[in-house]
C-alpha cells in the first residue's frame, strides 16, 4: 500500500518523547566557550566608547569588537547593509556592538553586564509615516528598502466608492527553542556550526564575506520551532560565534536568553494599508487600489521579499478587472523585521478581508454573500494577470460553511453565552496563498536532492530542515511511495551542507511541494538506475537489493526544473507570481466578554485546499497550529514598545500567546485539490492557516458587539475603547 496519505508516525517523534533528541543546547562540544551578546542601549547614536568595569574581575574573558572581524562587517542576505558588529554608530536598540566569550555562561552574562556602551544620541526614526525622504538617513537616499507598484486595467466611472485604512503590528515567532548556535574551529582553519535553524546554506553564504573564505559546514540540531524567525537570523548569532570561536581558538556556544530573545531578534513587519475600491450596487468590485506601507526596522533583511508577497495578496482572493497596487517598505531605527510564517501575507489578508466587511457594511450585503460574489474561479485573472486553475475558493467556503452547521462538540460554557455580561458572534474569512517562491525564484535556485541507496536503507540528502513541520516524515513518504518499498527503509540524512546538496531554504511553502516534487524526482531517478519497471511489490526490492548487496553505493542527484509554464516579468510585475495557490475559509465562533473587552474563542473551523495531504495528521498538526498562531494575532499578541523602539514587553508573562488552554475547539477540514506541479498533487500549506483567523475573529466581534476593529491585535484594551465609543 502506498505510503502517501496514510499517517505514516513522526520520523522525529520518539526521540522528542524520549527527551534524548539533541537540541544546540544538548551538545557540549569538548573545551567549549560560552559566548554573550554586548548590545546597543539607544536606536540611533555615535559609540563613543566600550567601557569596561575596571572593579570586575576579567580574568579568562574574552573581548570581540567590529576591530576583530577578519574580512568585511557584514552579514550577508540581499544586500550587504547589516553588520556584524556596530562599529561607530549604532542603527537600532538592541544592536550588537560586542561579544564575549567565558567559560561559563553565567560568567558571560557577568562580563556583558560590566560592559557599558557609551553613546551619544542622534536623530532617531521610530515611526515608519517619518522616514520616506527624511533628512535622517537609515538606508540609501530615500530610507526606502523596496518600492512596488502593479497595475492591470484602467479605471472605472461610477459605482461606490468604499475607502478604508487597516494596520498591524509586530508579531514575535515565539519559537519554542531561543536563537541558539555553536560555531567549532575545524583543521582547515576553517568552521563548523552546529544550530537550530532553518536555512543551513544560507549561513554558509552570510558569512563567507565576513570571515573571507567558505572553508565552513552547517549542521542543524534538532530545532524547536522556526516560524520564519530561524530563517535569517541564525546567521546573526553564528556570524557572532564564530568571531569568539576564531579569537579564542575554542569552540564557542551562544544560546540567547527569552527576553534578549524576544528584543533583539526579527519579527512580523507592521504595516498600514489603506483601500479604496469601487463597486457596483451588488457589490462586485471594479476597482481596487490598494497601498501597503510596511516597517522594515534598521536594515534590508528580507524585507524587499516580505513586500513583494504583500503586494501580490493585496487583492485577496477577489476578481477585480481594474487595479492599482503599490508598496513601500521603509527604514526606520528599530529591530530589523523579517520572515515570519505568512511573508507579508497576513499583513495583506488583514486588510483586504477588513475592507470586503466594509463593502458589506456600507451596501447592506451579507458579508459571506459579497465574497462569494467576488471570489476567484478558474480561469480568472489575478492582479499580475495569471490565468488560475485549480483554485479551491468557493469549495472551502462552502466546506467550512457546511461544517459550520455542525453543533460545537466542547462548547465552552461562558455564564450567559451570548446575553448579559457575554455578547456571541460568528465570523468568516476567506484567503488564498501563493505557493513556493514567488515568479521565477524555484527556477533561479533550481533545488538539488540526492537519494543514496546503501546497503538496505535509502538516504534522502537535502537541505530541508524539520522544524517541526515533519519533512523528516513526508520525503520518506513521497520516495517510499514512488519507488513502491516500505516507508521504513527510507529516511532523511542530517541537513549537514557537507553532505547534502543545496535544495534551498526551508520557507515560502516550498518544501513539500517544491523539493518534495525533487524528491519524487530523484526516486524516480533512482528506480530507473535499479531497472525497476514498476516498483510496485516490496518482495522484488528485496531481491534486486540482494543482487546488489556488496556494491557500492547508488547515488542520484535530482534538480528543480520548472515545466516552462510560468511566465513571470520582475521589472512590471506581469505574469504568473506563483506556481499555485493554496485557499482557505475560516468561521470563527466566539463570545465577547462586554466587562473585560476580553475575546473568548469557542471555535475555529478552517477548510483548506492542501493539494494532497502526504501525511494527513502532520497536515491537520500544520492548519491548527497555524490557525492558532492567527488567533493570537488577532486578539492578543501585542509587541508594546518604548520611544527607542525597545520592545518592553520582553517576557511571555506579559507577551501573551494563547496555549492549549485558550485554544477553542479546532475543526479542521482538508480539501484536496490537486496541484500537478506538486508531488501526488499536494500545494504548500505551511503559511496559509496564518491568514485568515485574525479578520475571521474581527468580523465575529462585528457581529457580535457592532463595533468595528480595523487595527491588529484587538486587544482587551482596544475592545474596551471601541465598546465605550459606541455607547
Ligand atoms: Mo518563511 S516566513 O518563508 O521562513
Amino acid at each position: 500500500m502506498s505510503p502517501v496519505g496514510i499517517n505514516v508516525p513522526r520520523a522525529d517523534g520518539p526521540s522528542k518523547v524520549r527527551g534524548d533528541a539533541q537540541y544546540v543546547d544538548d551538545i557540549r562540544p569538548a573545551d567549549c566557550l560560552y559566548g554573550a551578546t554586548v548590545r546597543s542601549p539607544r536606536a540611533h547614536a555615535k559609540i563613543l566608547e566600550i567601557r569596561k568595569d575596571p572593579n570586575f574581575n576579567w580574568a579568562g574573558i574574552t573581548i570581540v569588537t567590529a576591530a576583530d572581524i577578519p574580512a568585511k562587517n557584514v552579514v550577508y542576505l540581499m544586500t550587504e547593509d547589516q553588520p556584524a558588529l556596530a562599529e561607530s554608530v549604532v542603527r537600532h536598540v538592541e544592536e550588537p556592538v560586542a561579544l564575549v566569550a567565558a567559560e561559563s555562561r553565567d560568567r558571560a552574562l557577568d562580563a556583558v553586564r560590566h560592559l557599558e556602551v557609551i553613546t551619544e544620541d542622534l536623530p532617531a526614526i521610530i515611526d515608519p509615516r517619518h522616514s520616506e525622504g527624511s533628512e535622517i538617513k537609515i538606508f540609501g537616499a530615500d530610507n526606502i528598502f523596496k518600492k512596488i507598484a502593479i497595475d492591470k486595467g484602467g479605471t472605472t466611472t461610477g459605482g461606490t466608492v468604499i475607502e478604508g485604512e487597516y494596520s498591524v503590528g509586530h508579531q514575535e515567532q515565539l519559537y519554542i527553542e531561543p536563537q541558539g548556535m555553536i560555531a567549532i574551529p575545524r583543521e582547515d582553519q576553517g568552521l563548523t556550526f552546529v544550530g537550530s535553524m532553518q536555512c543551513p546554506f544560507y549561513i554558509e553564504k552570510a558569512l563567507a564575506p565576513m570571515l573571507g573564505h567558505t572553508r565552513m559546514n552547517v549542521i542543524q540540531a534538532a530545532t524547536g520551532g522556526g516560524f520564519g524567525g530561524k530563517e535569517e537570523y541564525p546567521s546573526m548569532v553564528a556570524a557572532h560565534a564564530a568571531l569568539l570561536a576564531i579569537k579564542t581558538g575554542k569552540p564557542v556556544k551562544m544560546i540567547y536568553r527569552r527576553d534578549e530573545d524576544l528584543r533583539a531578534t526579527t519579527k512580523r513587519h507592521p504595516s498600514i494599508i489603506k483601500i479604496r475600491s469601487i463597486v457596483d450596487h451588488e457589490g462586485i468590485l471594479h476597482q481596487w487600489d490598494a497601498d501597503i506601507l510596511m516597517d522594515g526596522g534598521a536594515y534590508n533583511t528580507l524585507t524587499p521579499v516580505v513586500l513583494s508577497r504583500a503586494l501580490l495578496h493585496l487583492t485577496g482572493p477577489y476578481r477585480c478587472p481594474n487595479q492599482h497596487l503599490t508598496g513601500r517598505a521603509v527604514a526606520t531605527h528599530t529591530p530589523p523585521n523579517g520572515a515570519f510564517r505568512g511573508f507579508g501575507a497576513p499583513q495583506a489578508m488583514w486588510a483586504v478581508e477588513r475592507h470586503m466587511d466594509r463593502i458589506a457594511r456600507t451596501l447592506g450585503i451579507d458579508p459571506v454573500e459579497i465574497r462569494r460574489r467576488n471570489l476567484l474561479r478558474d480561469g480568472d485573472t489575478t492582479a499580475t494577470g495569471q490565468t488560475l486553475t485549480d483554485t479551491g475558493a468557493l469549495t472551502v467556503l462552502d466546506e467550512a460553511l457546511a461544517a459550520a452547521q455542525e453543533p460545537l462538540q466542547n462548547d465552552p460554557i461562558h455564564p450567559g453565552g451570548g446575553e448579559g455580561r457575554y455578547a456571541r458572534g460568528r465570523g468568516v474569512s476567506l484567503v488564498f496563498h501563493g505557493c513556493g517562491f514567488t515568479g521565477n525564484g524555484e527556477a533561479r535556485i533550481k533545488g538539488k536532492v540526492a537519494l543514496e541507496l546503501d546497503g538496505r536503507c535509502i538516504k534522502i540528502l537535502t537541505a530541508s530542515t524539520d522544524i517541526g513541520q515533519g519533512v523528516d516524515t513526508t520525503f520518506p513518504q513521497i520516495a517510499a511511495a514512488e519507488l513502491g518499498i516500505d516507508v521504513e527503509r527510507v529516511s532523511n540524512a542530517p541537513h549537514d551542507t557537507a553532505n547534502v546538496p543545496d535544495s534551498g531554504p526551508t520557507v515560502a511553502s516550498r518544501t513539500c511541494m517544491v523539493v518534495g516534487g525533487v524528491v519524487q524526482k530523484a526516486a524516480k531517478q533512482l528506480r530507473q538506475a535499479l531497472q525497476i519497471e514498476t516498483a510496485s511489490e516490496e518482495t522484488n526490492f528485496d531481491m534486486l537489493l540482494s543482487l546488489r548487496d556488496h556494491q557500492a553505493p547508488l547515488r542520484v542527484m535530482a534538480e528543480y526544473q520548472d515545466d516552462g509554464s510560468m511566465e513571470w516579468e520582475d521589472e512590471t510585475y506581469q505574469g504568473d507570481a506563483y506556481p499555485t495557490y493554496g485557499w482557505s475559509c475560516s468561521v470563527v465562533d466566539l463570545d465577547v466578554d462586554l466587562d473585560t473587552g476580553e475575546v473568548l474563542y469557542r471555535r475555529h473551523i478552517g477548510a483548506t485546499d492542501v493539494g494532497k495531504a502526504i501525511n494527513p495528521v502532520i497536515v491537520t498538526g500544520q492548519l491548527e497550529g497555524g490557525s492558532l498562531q492567527g488567533l493570537g494575532y488577532a486578539t492578543c499578541e501585542e509587541v508594546v514598545v518604548d520611544d527607542q523602539g525597545r520592545m518592553r514587553n520582553d517576557r511571555l508573562t506579559n507577551y501573551i500567546i494563547p496555549t492549549s488552554l485558550d485554544a477553542p475547539e479546532m475543526v479542521t477540514r482538508i480539501i484536496e485539490i490537486p496541484y500537478k506541479g506538486g508531488p501526488f498533487g499536494a500545494k504548500g500549506i505551511g503559511e496559509i492557516p496564518m491568514d485568515g483567523p485574525a479578520p475571521a475573529a474581527a468580523q465575529a466581534i462585528e457581529q457580535a458587539t457592532k463595533i468595528v476593529l480595523d487595527t491588529l491585535p484587538m486587544t482587551p484594551e482596544r475592545v474596551m475603547n471601541a465598546l465605550e465609543a459606541v455607547e
